[in-house]
């Protein structure tokens, strides 16, 4: 037994590193690249009612969150490192992370859509004001005043591509991978706001307190990514 276990003077344990991901595509994609890492869940987070879960390394935890929270429970330390798309990353409005590598998961790519009837007749050139349906309020917000376009934002929390075919805006701003979501409401991609992927961030201030343990989680997945 070691002298840390017997309580005798050695070396501190290794402070745990929390990862937080949310259940769905980040964490599909996300398991593969971490068992590359050597990181694997001790059970199945898919089946696991659990929000908090071990790993075979005794120092690093899985907790499971919903995907807009990972960058709140980062800022806020309640995970040391975190797995985040860069659409809830340029969403949120607060600072304390570190957005350390582009993960290469989950990719798909925030656009502007509109229904293929208004498209064949629009020019987003001559767009002075424009109403979207969205719930990336701030991206949104920022892409459109970047062009000096004004915009009338309504708020959603999912299923964008409903709000043109009910007559709640003609145009969303919404993520597209095959297009097909959008192909079957009628709609096509009008306008690109930003290449989409998720990314590993952390708590700053963990970068300098558990700084050891963190940088050996941060270089298992970094070696992974190859
Ligand atoms: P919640 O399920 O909590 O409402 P969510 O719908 O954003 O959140 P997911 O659909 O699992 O959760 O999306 C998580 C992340 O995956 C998004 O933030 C985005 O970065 C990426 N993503 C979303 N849709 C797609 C897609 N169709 N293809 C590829 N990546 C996507
Ligand atoms: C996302 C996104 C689109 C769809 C695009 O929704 O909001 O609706 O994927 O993917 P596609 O281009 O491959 O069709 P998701 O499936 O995550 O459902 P949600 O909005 O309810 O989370």
């Amino acid at each position: 037994m070691s002298a840390a276990k017997q309580g005798g003077r050695g070396a501190a344990p290794s402070p745990v590193v929390n990862i937080a991901l949310s259940k769905g595509r980040i964490i599909e994609e996300g398991l593969p690249l971490l068992a590359r890492a050597g990181i694997t869940p001790s059970e199945d987070p898919a089946r696991s009612r659990k929000l908090i879960l071990d790993t075979n390394l005794p120092d690093v935890k899985l907790t499971i969150i919903r995907a807009a929270d990972v960058p709140t429970y980062v800022r806020f330390g309640a995970a040391d490192l975190g797995v985040a798309g860069k659409d809830v990353l340029m969403e949120y409005e607060g600072d304390g992370l570190y957005e350390l590598m582009d993960l290469g998961i989950a990719r798909c790519r925030l656009m502007v859509a509109e229904p293929a009837g208004l498209a064949a007749r629009d020019d987003p050139k001559s767009w002075t004001r424009v109403r979207v349906a969205t719930k990336y309020v701030n991206i949104s917000r920022r892409h459109f005043a970047a062009k000096g376009i004004q915009t009338d934002i309504i708020k959603l929390y999912g299923s964008m591509e409903l709000a043109p075919l009910v007559g709640l805006s003609e145009r969303i701003v919404d993520l597209v991978s095959t297009g097909n979501t959008l192909k079957a409401n009628g709609l096509v991609e009008v306008e690109h706001v930003a290449d989409i992927s998720a990314w590993l961030v952390a708590n700053k201030a963990a970068m300098k307190m558990k700084r050891d343990a963190v940088k050996a989680v941060v270089d298992r997945i970094a070696a992974a990514l190859g």
